[in-house]
């Protein structure tokens, strides 16, 4: 039976990067096979809603779900409520897809192409481990009320419960060993009472993990440490929050956020998606990066259905083609040769022939 795959393009460069991960699917012949579906800006436009309980219970009837990126200006005024975002974090919770793997690996031709010195960044392979169903994405109350005096206060609530803190830091230490064994919790528990359970629950659940080492770090000095000597992490287990902002600055290590995929797993269904945003400046200008949505389609092929040997393929598709010069303009530096998205899947589908002719 062919691996069902719910496909949301979603907003912006959504559809432009998706339409290239489908493309460099189909070499693999036929083991999949492919629904679409509206999600954030498109469905709001479309029915009046970010993502409509049909999709929803499309998406849960899947073998995984391939996403592009929701919103855009268009969007920004409606109530939070409505607002596309509201879309991916009804999949990630309805999906029960609670860690969030954000890889964050530089290529080697690309060293040059990151605002940070060579001798910084060289090497780096690390991977965020991102909480992404709890936390103050999701914590009750919320909302902007207005006061009895006229003024108005919003609010957002950072909570978390044990068993979420424990299943994501079995998470992390279960990939930490098929890595190189370092879990760095980060946290600021020196000032928010829900992240000193956090540490207390991870420290706990380490114990069962021999052989993995465990560090604790504040999120200020994390952010600091990332630019300062990056090279000292293997996997970084944080909250909802702190892994969206972390996982932005980590991208930028790799050059550009265009390079970063992530794989949300925990329900049965797992969601593949690039981790940036829609970028509306540049939609349908096919000048988009669409890699890391085509490394979040080699990491579906890895968590979603064990094809290790297809995933590594493509991935080593990437690289073949950074290495042959091709960059979109996002990655571009003096020297190599611009293409634009569309260009960037086809190069990304030749090399991807050649090596699967070769194994
Ligand atoms: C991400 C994005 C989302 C998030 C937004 C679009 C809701 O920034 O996946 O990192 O904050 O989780
Ligand atoms: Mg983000």
């Amino acid at each position: 039976m062919a691996c069902k795959v719910l496909v949301l393009p979603g907003d912006g460069i959504g559809p432009e990067i998706v339409r290239e991960a489908l493309k460099v699917l189909r070499p693999l012949g036929d083991r999949f096979s492919f629904e679409e579906a509206l999600v954030g800006g498109a469905s709001i436009d479309a029915y009046g809603v970010p993502i409509k309980e049909e999709v929803l219970d499309l998406a849960k009837k899947s073998d995984a779900v391939l996403l592009g990126a929701v919103g855009g200006p268009k969007w920004e005024d409606l109530d939070y409520s409505v607002r596309p975002e509201r879309a991916l974090l009804a999949l990630r919770k309805e999906l029960g897809a609670f860690g969030n793997l954000r890889p964050a690996k530089v290529f080697s031709p690309l060293i040059d192409a990151s605002p940070l010195k060579r001798e910084v960044i060289e090497g780096i392979d690390l991977l965020v481990v991102r909480e992404l169903t709890g936390g103050i994405y999701f914590g009750e109350p919320r909302g902007v009320e207005r006061l009895p005096d006229g003024r108005e206060r919003g609010l957002n609530t950072l909570v978390y419960h044990d068993h979420e803190v424990e299943r994501i830091a079995r998470l992390a230490f279960e990939v930490a060993g098929k890595r190189r064994r370092k879990v760095t919790s980060v946290d600021k528990a020196n000032v928010l009472e829900s992240t000193e359970l956090w540490r207390k629950v991870v420290t706990r659940v380490h114990r069962e993990y021999e052989g993995i080492e465990l560090n604790h770090m504040y999120v200020d000095n994390c952010a600091m440490q990332l630019i300062r000597e990056p090279g000292q992490f293997d996997v970084i287990l944080t909250t909802n929050m702190f892994g969206d902002i972390l996982s932005d600055e980590a991208a930028m290590l790799t050059g550009s956020i265009g390079m970063l995929p992530s794989a949300s797993l925990g329900g049965g269904v797992g969601i593949f998606e690039p981790i940036h945003g829609s970028a509306p400046d540049i939609a349908g200008k096919n000048r988009a990066n669409p890699l890391a949505t085509i490394l979040s389609a080699a990491m579906m092929l890895r968590y979603a259905f064990s094809m290790d040997r297809e995933a590594l393929a493509i991935e080593r598709a990437v690289e073949e083609v950074l290495e042959r010069g091709y960059r979109t303009p996002d990655i571009y530096s003096e020297g190599t040769k611009m293409v634009s998205c569309s260009e960037m899947g086809d190069r990304v589908v030749e090399a991807l022939e050649e090596i699967l002719s070769r194994i």
